[in-house]
């Protein structure tokens, strides 16, 4: 499978950690993995002007960083939105990311997708979990594992196992 990574921190610590122990077991198993790093990324949000469905054609107005990830929502198989959490939410990169699909409609070939999700508090995951649970059914794709580390659980060779096998086991 092609699989994209969307990695929606700022930083390259904890989700990145997550994101590059994803990327080993899924490439130890065949996979091609291209992680895209969205939080360092400019990428503004969708200003629903509708030019994308009019005289754009399925181009965005905005001309900035969302064209370096278009290749994730147009080509991999498989999705994996990774990103702290911030305020109970996803990162507002990483959000400007994900709504800005609006131009191309839904993710064109992705049939399977996961989320990992990293804080310094534990139980702050529901609404960025219920958001992406939503979604994927919304847009037709298998939500296949959510993974979320808090705390000391970051970064720990545990928690990173378990992301690696997660991925080997695809
Ligand atoms: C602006 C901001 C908001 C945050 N909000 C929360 C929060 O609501 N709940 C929580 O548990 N952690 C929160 N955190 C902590 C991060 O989620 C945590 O440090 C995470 O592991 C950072 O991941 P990273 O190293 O990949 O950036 C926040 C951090 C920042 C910078």
């Amino acid at each position: 499978m092609k699989i994209a990574i969307l990695n929606g921190s700022p930083r390259k610590e904890n989700t990145t950690a997550m994101a590059e122990a994803f990327r080993e077991g899924a490439e130890s198993a065949g996979h091609e993995v291209t992680v895209y790093h969205v939080g360092q990324m400019k990428i503004s949000g969708c200003l629903g002007c509708e030019y994308c469905h009019t005289k754009g054609e399925g181009s965005c107005v905005q001309k900035d960083d969302l064209e370096k990830i278009l290749p994730a929502y147009k080509e991999a198989d498989m999705i994996v939105f990774a990103s702290p959490i911030y305020y109970f939410s996803m990162t507002t990169q990483m959000e400007a990311a994900i709504q800005r699909v609006y131009c191309i409609g839904k993710p064109l070939k992705a049939k399977k997708a996961a989320l990992l999700l990293s804080s310094g508090s534990d139980g702050v995951y529901g609404a960025a979990t219920i958001q992406f649970k939503a979604y994927m059914s919304y847009a037709g794709i298998e939500a296949a594992g959510v993974i979320t580390a808090h705390g000391e659980e970051n970064k720990s060779e545990a928690k990173l196992k378990e992301v690696k096998e997660f991925a080997k086991s695809l």
